[in-house]
C-alpha cells in the first residue's frame, strides 16, 4: 500500500514536472502544444485561415464605425474582440511548425524566421491598443491614421510569410 501510494506521487511528480516545463520559449509550437489545441495541421490551417477572415471583416467594421461613422462607443466591444482575436497568443499557436503547402499560403520562412514573424504579432497588439486608446478619446483623426497603419502591419507581414 505504502509502495503503491508512493509510486502514485512519483508519478504525480513527473507529469507535474513535464506539465510546468512547456515549450521551450521562443520555439514554435508543435501539434499538441499548450494554448489552443488543434488535432493536426490540416486542422490548425482551416482554423487560423478562417480567424484571419473574422479579424479582416472586424478591421473592415470598425473601420466604418471610426472614420465613416465616428461611433467610439459602438467600435468598442468590437475593439476588445479584435484586441483578443488579433493576438500572438491566439494565433500563433497556430502556426504549427512545418504547417505550410497543403491549402495553406504561408510560407516555409515562417519557421526559419520564428522570433521575427513572432514579432509581427506583437507590433499588431500594439497597434491595436494604440487604435483603442484613439478611440477613448474619442480622436477620430488619430484612430483614421492608426486603422491605416494597422493594415500596413497586416501588409507587411503578408509580403514577408504569405504567398
Ligand atoms: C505576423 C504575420 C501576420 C500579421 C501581422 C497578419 N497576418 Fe494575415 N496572414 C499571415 C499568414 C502567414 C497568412 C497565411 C495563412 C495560411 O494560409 O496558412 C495570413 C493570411 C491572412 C488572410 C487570408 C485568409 C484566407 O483564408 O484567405 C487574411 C484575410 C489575413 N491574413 C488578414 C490579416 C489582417 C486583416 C491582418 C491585420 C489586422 C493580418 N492578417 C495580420 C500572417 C500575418
Amino acid at each position: 500500500m505504502l509502495m503503491l501510494r508512493t509510486s502514485l506521487s512519483a508519478v504525480l511528480a513527473l507529469t507535474l514536472a513535464l506539465g510546468l516545463a512547456g515549450p521551450l520559449q521562443g520555439e514554435a509550437p508543435r501539434s499538441g502544444d499548450e494554448g489552443k489545441q488543434f488535432e493536426d495541421s490540416r486542422h490548425a490551417v482551416t482554423w487560423r485561415r478562417e480567424e484571419l477572415k473574422g479579424i479582416e471583416r472586424l478591421v473592415r467594421q470598425l473601420r466604418f464605425d471610426l472614420v465613416n461613422n465616428r461611433d467610439a462607443r459602438g467600435a468598442e466591444p468590437r475593439l476588445e474582440e479584435l484586441a483578443e482575436r488579433a493576438s500572438g497568443a491566439n494565433l500563433l499557436p497556430a502556426f504549427i511548425e512545418g504547417s505550410h503547402g497543403r491549402g495553406s499560403e504561408a510560407r516555409a520562412r515562417i519557421w526559419e524566421e520564428w522570433e521575427e514573424f513572432k514579432a509581427g504579432f506583437t507590433d499588431l497588439e500594439e497597434q491595436v491598443a494604440t487604435l483603442r486608446e484613439a478611440a477613448a478619446a474619442e480622436d477620430y483623426r488619430l484612430a483614421t491614421r492608426e486603422l491605416s497603419d494597422l493594415s500596413m502591419t497586416c501588409r507587411s507581414c503578408h509580403r514577408r510569410y504569405r504567398y
